[in-house]
C-alpha cells in the first residue's frame, strides 16, 4: 500500500550523529535480514538464532518478530490482504530506522506478498536488504503446527490463513533460501553468517571466530 503523507509542512531535521558514525562506534556494519516464509516455517527461530550468535561476539542486533510486533505497533491489524501490507510498511519502516541507527536488524514476519518485500528492499539503501526465504513445504509447516493454527485454519475457526486460505508469493531471487524441513537450525545459522561474510557486512578480524 503506498500511504499517502497527510503530515504537510514537516521538514527533515538532518542528525549530526549519523549512521556511518554509529558504524564506525560499533565496529560494524548495519543491514536488515528480512526472513520471510510461511507460519512454522523457522523464520523467528532462525532469526534469533543467528541474534544470539552475533549478539554473544558483540554486534549490535535486534529481532523484530511478527508474533510479538502484533502485539504492540501492530496489535491494530489483523489478516486481511490491506492489513498485511499495512503490517509490512510499518515493519520496513521500524527496519530502516533501526538501520540508520547501525544495528543488524533481523525480521521474521510472513511478508506473503511479493509487492511488500519489494517495497521494504525499496526504501533501504542498495544491499542492505537480505532476502532469506524459509523455504518449508506446507506438508511439513502444517504437521508441525506448533501453535495449532493450521488444525484451526482446515476447520475454517481462522479465516485468511497463509497457505490454506491466503496465498503467499514465494520470492523470485532471494539473497539465501534455506530448506528449513532438510538443513537443521546450526546448518541454517551458519549459512546465514557465511552470506554476511561474504558480503563484507561483519568486519574480517571479528567474524574469523565466529
Ligand atoms: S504477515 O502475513 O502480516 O507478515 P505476521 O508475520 O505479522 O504475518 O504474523 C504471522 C503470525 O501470526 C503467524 O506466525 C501466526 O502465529 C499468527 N497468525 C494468526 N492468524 C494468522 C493468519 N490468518 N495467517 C497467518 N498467520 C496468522
Amino acid at each position: 500500500m503506498t500511504q499517502k503523507n497527510t503530515s504537510q509542512n514537516v521538514i527533515w531535521h538532518h542528525a549530526t550523529v549519523t549512521r556511518l558514525r554509529r558504524e564506525q562506534k560499533n565496529h560494524h556494519n548495519s543491514v536488515v535480514i528480512w526472513f520471510t516464509g510461511l507460519s512454522g516455517a523457522g523464520k523467528s527461530t532462525l532469526a534469533h538464532a543467528v541474534e544470539e550468535r552475533l549478539f554473544q561476539y558483540g554486534f549490535n542486533t535486534f529481532v523484530l518478530d511478527g508474533d510479538n510486533i502484533r502485539h504492540g505497533l501492530c496489535g491494530d491489524l489483523g489478516f486481511t490482504d490491506s492489513d498485511r501490507k499495512e503490517n509490512i510498511r510499518r515493519i520496513s519502516e521500524t527496519a530502516k530506522l533501526m538501520l540508520e541507527a547501525g544495528v543488524i536488524t533481523l525480521t521474521a514476519f510472513i511478508s506473503p506478498f511479493r509487492s511488500e518485500r519489494l517495497m521494504a528492499r525499496k526504501m533501504m539503501p542498495h544491499g542492505d536488504f537480505i532476502e532469506v526465504y524459509c523455504y518449508c513445504p506446507l506438508s511439513v509447516c502444517e504437521q508441525r503446527d506448533v501453535k495449532g493454527l493450521y488444525k484451526k485454519a482446515r476447520l475454517g475457526e481462522i479465516k485468511h490463513f497463509t497457505g490454506i486460505s491466503s496465498p503467499y508469493e514465494e520470492p523470485d531471487n532471494p539473497e539465501l533460501a534455506i530448506d528449513t524441513g532438510v538443513f537443521g537450525l546450526p546448518e541454517s545459522v551458519e549459512k546465514v553468517i557465511a552470506l554476511l561474510r561474504e558480503r563484507n557486512i561483519l568486519p574480517a578480524g571479528k567474524i574469523d571466530a565466529l
